[in-house]
């Protein structure tokens, strides 16, 4: 039985301020969802203000992001070390870290060695571009992202999968249910060939691409796809309340 999660990714916004707010707006029903795991990504200088505000409740915190190399002259960079104990989670992968920070599979693959290194547990994003998915790529090119990511990880166990197509990000233009839940039933196939059918059978697989409050349940209710990884729509309390609460209505 994998238990739903939905999960925020404030992306670069909020300040300090704004993220103690936006918690402290949604933290009394958040916690009410007890059999959804409901998880903030704040930035970086925003972790350890949100894990005091949080505490003690069933909310939990993840990074958006983190350097392979556990400490030295990486300037900017934050380890993993800095991040245990702060935050259960990372997401890593981001189509915008691919596209932006130049991340390759090579790096994101030790990304996720250092974070599960330390018991951080990664949520290892994949996704393929408009023109791929055009082409007829989408599988060739999720198949390669899963492979190269987890090249050498004996148990991906502690791993959450998001599959965002990174045409639906952003954009308004979410995939229809049935669409992401093929390729997410695809990405779980993807699994097994990599590892087994039951290591397929327990790993997460999350949606993420334009959920707000008015299509998550079309995507949470498939059979496929357990949670969401929530950009914009994390950013207004009563959005991201209402998308847990449809998980946690479906469960
Ligand atoms: P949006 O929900 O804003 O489309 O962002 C999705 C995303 O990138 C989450 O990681």
């Amino acid at each position: 039985m994998r238990i739903p999660m939905i999960a925020g990714n404030w992306k670069m916004n909020t300040t300090i301020g704004e993220a103690v707010k936006l918690v402290s707006e949604m933290r009394t029903e958040l916690d009410k969802a007890d059999n959804v795991d409901k998880i903030a990504c704040p930035p970086f200088v925003s972790l350890g203000a949100v894990k005091e505000l949080i505490k003690g409740s069933s909310i939990k915190l993840g990074a958006q992001n983190l350097y392979f190399e556990e400490k030295g002259a990486y300037t900017g960079e934050i380890s993993p070390l800095m991040l245990a104990g702060l935050c259960e989670f990372v997401i890593i992968g981001h189509s915008e870290r691919r596209q932006y920070f130049n991340e390759t599979g090579e790096i994101v693959n030790k990304k996720v060695k250092a974070a599960l290194k330390i018991n951080l547990k990664p949520i290892l994003c994949v996704g393929e571009r408009l023109e791929e998915n055009e082409a007829g790529r989408t599988e060739l090119v999720i198949a390669e992202q899963l492979r190269s990511s987890l090249i050498g990880i004996a148990s991906p166990d502690s791993v959450t999968i998001a599959y965002e197509p990174i045409w639906a990000i952003g954009t308004g233009r979410a995939a229809t249910g049935r669409q992401a839940n093929e390729t997410i039933c695809f990405i779980r196939q993807s699994i097994a060939r990599l590892y087994t059918e039951e290591v397929a059978q327990q790993i997460r697989i999350l949606y993420g691409g334009s959920v707000n409050a008015d299509n998550a349940t079309e995507f949470i209710k498939q059979s496929e796809i357990d949670g969401a990884l929530v950009g914009g729509a994390s950013l207004k309390a009563a959005q991201f309340l209402s998308i847990v609460k449809q998980a946690s209505e479906i469960m």
